[in-house]
């Protein structure tokens, strides 16, 4: 490749990134292949001869639906042989497996494209070569009549994602000169895999390849194929996996007729040509390459596109068969609530059932694609240590589930309810079809919950370890100031003192206490109840029950910066700030150990807050 670098020059401040790398791939392939002037456009067909020989387009379609473009990459030439892979899927889909299985063979023949051999059933050798290609179209025939190009053409305009055209004149061409394809359906009318009128079925095949196509159409029908039938422009699920999946099967062994060995070894990506000059490669998960140059070689294969395929694998290591996968980085991080409980402060008590039980929970955050070998990891870390009654799984950084994960996760999730540990899930949309399939699946088991948020589900994961454990988790006793960490060490009277310094409140369930922005004038310790500590964008920084103080930053800051809300009935000591500051000036030693109490659970916040870093950050 010899265009590869960025040309040297001057670009505007915003500009630097305007061409991704792989758009500069693809111009350099165009700029080097397009001097390549080898090859002879098809002939055999007299119309096609009319052909262009210079022009050469390419295009690549990304699986988030992006698409690249170079050259000639609109212009429109006929699909020819790459239509036997989508029309093959559509039979498969439409008139089912077994039918479509039993009359066309999944072997490579080894043959060219329009050999006149059977396989020793008398049945073609596969749908890549004309013979099969037209049983195929035969099948589509004999299940929708006069319709048959009509879905046909619908069918591979979805792949495509717009309304694909017919080129009357290539159609004509090939209808007048095809007696070789006509030699074939009456060989498979003969042994009865053709069924109807064979003109008619020949018919239906000369007008599927005569669809109009561009590079850029190429690309995105590939982009279908690599996609598992969903078009990753317009989202539309075209075919069904199994349809696409056997369909690439076929393009891998026979795609390329005579030439498919060595293409599979060479380049590593399913592919179908068509003597009008265009190239299609579809590397699942990854991208569907289209190309357009209608020079041809011996095997009827575009030169300059074979060349693109070539450079592309090669550059990128792009073949199918050389991969690797790290099953470990899926998990994020793995720990129990020691090392980060939810934001629900708790009493004395309670923290010490947690801290006794602290095993119980136990909490993995996934990220990425869950795989088969990501979920076979993540189920043997289960296994290692020691049992939970919870495992909260965290999805909201996880963007798919394989179908083989789901099955995994789902086999886990029946180990670990024959052990009766419960599953949470959080951050998992329900309305997403990887919930919906989770929930299908575990119909019937008794032990998955899910909840939006982590913090949610490891606050009930908590509660209900402290309920078994015989703790309260309903704060509906009245608690004394004694019990309030920030005025830990101060005598009862210093405590009665400061009592009447404050007014006692009362709020009902929902009412707001503190609202962020106004000003900090008062702190108040929570005697019962719950109350919610928001920011105002809704995110929770906290729930804090009796026995716990709230904006006691007022200490500190001026302007409160989150919202309170009362969660449950509420019963709360409010001391005004500047009643405060009068008892502290004239107790200095008492103002001070609150101040201290105040550093230590600023501390204690900030000693939290790193832990759960250092969590996520862990190798
Ligand atoms: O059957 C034929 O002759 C053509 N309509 C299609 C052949 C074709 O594209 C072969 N592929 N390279």
């Amino acid at each position: 490749m010899t265009t590869m670098r960025p040309a040297p020059g001057r670009h505007a401040r915003n500009d630097w990134a305007s061409m991704p790398p792989l758009l500069r791939f693809l111009n350099a392939c165009h700029a080097d292949f397009g001097a390549d002037h080898d090859g002879e456009v098809a002939s055999y067909i007299p119309e096609l001869s009319k052909a262009n020989g210079e022009h050469f387009g390419i295009s690549l379609a990304t699986l988030d639906g992006h698409v690249y473009e170079v050259g000639d990459s609109r212009v429109p030439f006929t699909i020819q042989s790459i239509s036997k892979a989508f029309v093959f899927a559509l039979a498969l889909d439409t008139l089912g497996a077994e039918q479509v299985e039993s009359a066309i063979g999944v072997e490579p023949s080894g043959d060219p494209f329009n050999s006149i051999r059977l396989d020793a059933k008398n049945h073609p050798f596969n749908p890549m070569v004309n013979a099969g290609a037209i049983a195929v179209s035969g099948l589509i025939r004999q299940a929708k009549g006069d319709a048959a190009f009509e879905t046909i053409r619908a069918a591979l305009s979805r792949f495509a994602g717009r309304e694909l055209d017919m080129d009357e004149a290539v159609f004509a061409s090939e209808s007048a000169t095809g007696d070789r394809n006509r030699a074939i359906g009456y060989l498979l009318r003969n042994s009865g895999v053709i069924k109807d009128d064979v003109r008619a079925v020949l018919e239906v095949y000369f007008r599927q390849c005569s669809v109009l196509v561009t590079a850029r159409d190429i690309a995105i029908m590939a982009a279908t194929l690599a996609n598992r039938g969903t078009n990753p422009v317009t989202r539309e699920q075209v075919m069904t996996p199994y349809a696409i999946s056997r369909t690439l099967s076929v393009m891998t062994s026979s795609g390329m007729y005579d030439y498919a060995g060595e293409w599979i070894y060479r380049v590593g990506i399913p592919a179908k040509s068509g003597v009008g000059g265009g190239i299609l490669a579809a590397l699942p998960a990854r991208l569907g390459l289209g190309s357009y140059s209608p020079k041809l070689d011996g095997h009827g294969n575009s030169v300059r596109g074979i060349k693109v395929c070539k450079a592309l694998s090669a550059h990128y290591d792009l073949h199918m068969l050389n991969r690797s996968d790290d099953a470990r980085n899926s998990v994020m991080a793995d720990y129990t609530i020691a090392s980060s409980a939810s934001r629900r402060s708790r009493r004395p008590r309670e923290r010490k059932i947690l801290a006794d039980h602290h095993h119980d929970v136990r909490v993995m955050e996934l990220v990425g694609t869950l795989s088969f070998s990501n979920v076979d990891y993540v189920s043997r870390q289960l296994i290692g240590k020691a049992r939970p009654q919870f495992i909260i799984f965290d999805l909201r950084r996880v963007t798919a589930i394989t179908p083989a994960g789901s099955r995994l996760l789902i086999e886990g999730f029946r180990e670990l309810a024959a052990f009766n540990v419960t599953v949470v899930f959080s951050g998992i949309d329900r309305a997403s079809t990887q919930w919906q399939n989770i929930r299908d699946w575990t119909k019937g088991l008794s032990n998955i919950r899910n909840y939006p948020l982590l913090d949610d589900a490891i606050e009930w994961a908590e509660d209900q370890i402290i309920y078994r454990n015989g703790g309260d988790i309903y704060a509906v006793e009245m608690t004394e100031l004694a019990e309030q960490p920030l005025l830990a060490g101060l005598s009862p009277q210093e405590l009665d003192l400061l009592a009447s310094h404050g007014s006692i409140k009362t709020y009902s369930p929902g009412e707001t206490i503190i609202s962020a922005g106004e000003a900090a004038s008062s702190l108040f310790f929570l005697k019962s109840g719950v109350v919610h500590v928001k920011l105002p964008g809704g995110f929770r920084l906290a729930t804090i029950t009796a026995g716990m103080a709230f904006g006691e930053m007022a200490l500190l800051e001026s302007e409160r910066s989150a919202d309170v809300t009362a969660d449950a009935a509420v019963t709360a000591l409010e001391v005004p700030l500047a009643d405060f500051e009068r008892f502290r000036k004239s107790h200095p030693a008492t103002g001070e150990r609150i101040m201290r109490n105040l550093a230590q659970l600023l501390a204690e916040r900030l000693i939290t807050a790193n832990t759960k870093l250092n969590l996520l950050a862990a190798p």
